[in-house]
């Protein structure tokens, strides 16, 4: 046995479950408002560190100290104070930002709780359904990807498409398919308050908070939510855009719907789906980003699609495997839209 590689492997477990435990302090810090009192405050001590978050002292020393361990907080021996560098505070403090990274630390404890369901379903088949994560859940797709769409979905990525953007500002039709908590239907609705956003999902809970974020933005006017799967929506009238944001690879029957949504489509109408950003071959993907998204797809994406018998493509699908469901069922013609992203792919899809 080669014992520098045995050594290399024990420093690597005790590097992951410290990512893992590092990943829940973050979290901690995040939902506490701690980092966000570190980047309004400064340097502070432990002490003053819990007195002006409020919150219980004893909790609060012990997370600092675990964060200066984990490099997310500084620490000054001189002066015993922890402080949040501005480089860390620009992505942990910084909520509703395309540049806030904390959502992903909220996929972690919900994520981990149906954990022993999913041992289960590796012996005995099936999987966790959508409904059954955790309300944290749905929470922490909220959180990662609200500042994405509310900054860059019709102010960038969109601008890319600029026949849908015309037709969209003269007064167009939009469907988000799997619009969850309604953040693109939000969006959308108020980029082109000339046109129709209409959100589908099948997850009550989802369309439930949708109904509250449209009810907060105000664009209650132009926009509707149906709780269904696409076969229920009508064919006419067809819609300008069909939006899939990070909900394909999910999907039990991923065809069957990108054949329903060609059926919705105008003639010169685009389907825009956005999709993980992964390599086509494994040994591409040898990188934290891509051991992310495979855990993400073990732990949410193939468990649900499994649930429901379905065909459990998971995250990690590849831009020639996304291709291949556009053609089989019956798409034309796909375009990788230009849009720089470390994190996603983006196809501009006809009939
Ligand atoms: C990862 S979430 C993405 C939500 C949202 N599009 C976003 O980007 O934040 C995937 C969504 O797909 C929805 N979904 C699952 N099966 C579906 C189906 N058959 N038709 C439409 N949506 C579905 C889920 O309920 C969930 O809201």
């Amino acid at each position: 046995m080669d014992k520098a590689r045995m050594k290399a492997m024990a420093d690597r477990v005790f590097r992951d479950v410290a990512g893992g435990m590092a990943a829940g302090l973050a979290w901690l810090g995040c939902e506490t408002g701690l980092f966000s009192v570190l980047a309004e405050r400064g340097p502070l001590g432990f002490a003053a560190l819990a007195e002006a978050s409020g919150l219980v002292p004893r909790y609060v020393e012990e997370w600092a100290r675990g964060m200066v361990a984990a490099g997310y907080l500084d620490y000054d021996p001189a002066a015993e104070t922890v402080s949040l560098p501005a480089e860390h505070a620009w992505l942990l403090a910084s909520d509703g930002t395309d540049h806030y990274m904390g959502g992903l630390f909220g996929m972690v404890p919900p994520l981990m709780a149906v954990a022993p369901r999913i041992r289960t379903a590796f012996r005995e088949g099936g999987g966790v359904p959508f409904a059954d994560f955790p309300p944290e859940c749905r929470h922490a797709i909220d959180l990662m990807n609200r500042g994405n769409y509310e900054h860059r979905l019709a102010g960038y990525w969109l601008q890319q498409l600029p026949d849908t953007v015309a037709r969209l500002e003269a007064g167009g039709r939009v469907l988000d398919l799997g619009c969850g908590n309604g953040q693109v239907v939000v969006a959308l609705a108020r980029a082109f308050p000339a046109s129709t956003i209409v959100g589908v999902d099948p997850d009550a809970a989802s369309i439930a908070q949708a109904h509250a974020a449209v009810a907060d933005a105000g664009v209650g006017a132009n926009t509707e939510l149906v709780q269904a799967t696409l076969d229920a929506v009508p064919l006419d009238p067809p819609y300008d855009l069909v939006t899939a944001c990070d909900c394909l690879h999910d999907l039990p029957d991923p065809v069957g719907v990108l054949r329903d949504v060609r059926a919705r489509l105008a003639p010169d109408g685009v389907l825009l789906a956005i999709e993980p950003r992964v390599a086509d071959r494994l040994e591409d993907n040898v990188n934290p980003l891509a051991a992310m998204f495979y855990g993400f797809s073990v732990f949410h994406c193939t468990t649900q699609s499994m649930a429901h018998d379905g065909a459990a493509l998971g995250a990690c699908l590849g831009p020639t495997r996304t291709r291949a469901l556009f053609a089989e069922a019956g798409f034309s013609r796909v375009d990788e839209v230009d849009v720089r992203s470390p994190v996603n792919l983006f196809y501009a899809v006809r009939a």
